[in-house]
């Protein structure tokens, strides 16, 4: 009986030799150690031997058991790491052979084409004087709305489908109105500021809306600052931008914060007026909100409005780089897509 334990051990190390995967070393295991195996097997005949023999050749046969089974997970440590190592080695590149990261793979790069009509007009408002602002793209309902005359439950909130986090109180700006509000609590009249940002809105997108889109609110109050202003401001800004004499609209909006306000059109520059998806066949795109800022506004942001008065435009970035380059899908703007934006011209 001792000599079949020792034989036994003996072809097992054998077998363990030849163990090349998990799948082999399961199978060696049920073999030698199974209910069935061949360890079990020897036990079974031990019901004949003598009760002294028995104790002797079942601690025999448990120490064997003991030693099998701390080979066999010794074996699979090493099974693992060699597959692992075999894996690593399949696997292995040397990133610095890489072709994206060779020096003459480089490409030209170029700047989105917002970033090109944002620096455009950044440098037309500060030859005009204008400083830039920057604010907060999460916002509380005060910036957004209240401070812009737009108090709760005033069926203006709706006009603007808002993003509004589980507080309730804060907000994806909808607009950058918000920093009217800001730039006025920073500043002394008389002054002049813009802007540019991104705005969020919860809306169904198509080829002229998105959900985030690019506005450049613009503000500017003094004494006596009235609507000829405005108009004369408008029409110089626009033949700035676009570089020659574009036909323009002048029609009465609404927006809580200015008063009177008015909604700026120019001519559809991509169907010249024809009518096309970006103009929904009308000849004209709205480009410019704007208005005299209403006395409760100038109020909230500190400013008296018996002694100063003052406008505020929002310009659509997204529109006016759709029409500056024959864009038209908004949805291009914010793709992510590299042979679009490669497409303008380079830095
Ligand atoms: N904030 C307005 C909008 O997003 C635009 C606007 C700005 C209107 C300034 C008038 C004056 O719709």
């Amino acid at each position: 009986m001792l000599e079949k334990l020792k034989n036994l051990e003996e072809s097992f190390r054998q077998a363990l030799k030849n163990i090349d995967s998990e799948a082999k070393l399961a199978d060696l295991k049920a073999r030698f150690l199974g209910k069935k195996g061949e360890l079990s097997a020897i036990l079974k005949t031990l019901s004949n031997a003598s009760m002294e023999e028995r104790k002797k050749l079942g601690q025999a046969a448990n120490e064997l058991k003991d030693r099998l089974t701390a080979r066999l997970e010794e074996a699979k440590l090493i099974l693992d790491r060699k597959i692992t190592d075999a894996k690593l080695a399949a696997d292995w590149t040397d990133i610095t052979l890489r072709r994206s990261l060779m020096a003459e793979s480089v490409k030209e790069s170029g700047q989105h084409p917002l970033s090109i009509v944002q620096r455009e007009l950044e440098d037309i408002f500060l030859s005009m004087g204008f400083d830039i602002l920057d604010g907060p793209h999460i916002e509380t309902d005060w910036y957004n709305f209240t401070a812009l005359n737009i108090p709760e439950s005033h069926p203006a909130r709706d006009m603007q489908d808002t993003f509004w986090f589980k507080d309730m109180k804060h907000l994806l700006r909808t607009h950058t109105s918000t920093i009217q509000i800001r730039g006025m609590e920073h500043k002394t009249p008389p002054f002049r500021f813009v802007a540019p940002g991104k705005v969020f809105r919860c809306e169904t997108t198509d080829a002229s809306h998105e959900a985030v889109f690019h506005q450049m609110e613009g503000m500017l109050v003094g004494k006596d600052i009235s609507v000829a202003h405005l108009i004369y401001f408008e029409k110089t800004l626009l033949s700035e931008i676009f570089q020659r004499e574009v036909e323009i609209r002048l029609r009465p909006g609404f927006f809580p914060f200015v008063e009177p306000g008015f909604e700026l059109d120019i001519n559809c520059l991509i169907c010249s007026g024809k009518g096309c998806s970006v103009c929904k066949q009308t000849g004209w795109v709205e480009l410019l909100p704007c208005g005299m800022t209403h006395p409760n506004v100038l109020r909230y942001g500190g400013i008296d409005p018996e002694e100063y008065t003052g406008f505020a435009f929002g310009l659509g970035l997204d529109r006016l780089v759709m029409m500056r380059y024959g864009i038209d899908d908004i949805r291009l703007i914010h793709s992510g897509n590299l042979d679009f934006s490669r497409q303008f011209a380079s830095c």
